[in-house]
């Protein structure tokens, strides 16, 4: 286990990102997706969602369950992890079993509290708090996040993965899983709009969020625009998996630390 590194740095990388929060920058039928509004009626869906989240996320939650455990296997996370929008804690729980620390954190208290009853290991610390303005007091080895990215505007894409340097440590990694776009045709997008989707709860309520599905050649392409150095693969017909370094510490080559 490497002991957490000082990070006075992440806070002004964080300060910075939270500005950029307010940007508004399309025009058009649909309103700018990297808004308040899209970004706190995200979590407001979540909120509202969590104690429906985990059998309409992932249907047969044994079989998930499974599934997870062999994704997180062949990712191998290790040391101090931080878990991005844990949710109800399914990934959490994995990474736990094979981290020395997790932190997970999300913005959506409900789901947090689901969370916090499923697991209980004394390693992990759950919080609730917003990505985009969370600053971190260390580093961490390996950043992990399911089904996330795809919630972060394609605008605010480069601001996220810059914030992610400040919060890896000099060797750490960035492991995430999430949906390839053949996977789109079951979300309903808005208008004028190929990032807004429109989705409705149990109880009727309808709701707007981003969804950006992440095309493994277009989003290796990106990362290593922002000097990451990115292996994404799939897995399955609906998901992908994916590894990203930064690219100017070790003389790496992309795809040299594969995915087992
Ligand atoms: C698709 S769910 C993924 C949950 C979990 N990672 C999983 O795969 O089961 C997206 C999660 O992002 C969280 N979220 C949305 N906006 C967030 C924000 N700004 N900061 C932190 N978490 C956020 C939601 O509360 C929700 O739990």
């Amino acid at each position: 286990m490497n002991p957490p590194d000082v990070l006075p740095a992440a806070v002004v990388l964080l300060a910075d990102f939270c500005v950029s929060f307010i940007e508004r920058t399309a025009t058009g039928a649909v309103p700018p997706s990297d808004g308040h509004d899209v970004a706190a009626g995200q979590v407001a869906y979540y909120r509202r969602r969590a104690s429906e989240y985990d059998v309409t996320a992932y249907g047969d939650v044994d079989a998930a369950r499974a599934r997870i455990t062999r994704v997180v296997a062949a990712l191998r996370p290790a040391g101090n992890v931080l878990e991005i929008a844990c949710g109800t804690g399914l990934w959490t729980s994995a990474l736990a079993g094979v981290a020395s620390t997790v932190t997970a954190i999300d913005a959506a208290p409900e789901a947090v509290d689901i969370a916090r009853g499923r697991v209980q290991a004394a390693n992990v610390r759950f919080e609730v708090a917003d990505v985009f303005c969370w600053a971190a007091a260390a580093r961490f080895d390996t950043v992990f996040f399911a089904f996330w990215l795809s919630h972060v505007p394609a605008s605010r894409f480069g601001q996220f993965w810059r914030q992610l340097r400040g919060l890896v440590t000099g060797h750490g990694r960035v492991l995430f899983v999430d949906e390839h776009p053949d996977a789109c045709g079951k979300e309903a997008y808005a208008a004028g709009s190929d990032e807004i989707i429109q989705r409705r709860l149990g109880d009727g309520s309808e709701h707007r969020l981003v969804k950006v599905f992440v095309h493994p050649g277009q989003t290796s392409a990106r990362l290593h625009q922002l000097g990451w150095q990115g292996c994404i693969r799939r897995d399955g017909n609906d998901w992908v998996i994916g590894e990203a370094r930064p690219a100017n510490r070790s003389g790496r080559t992309p795809g040299t630390s594969k995915i087992q």
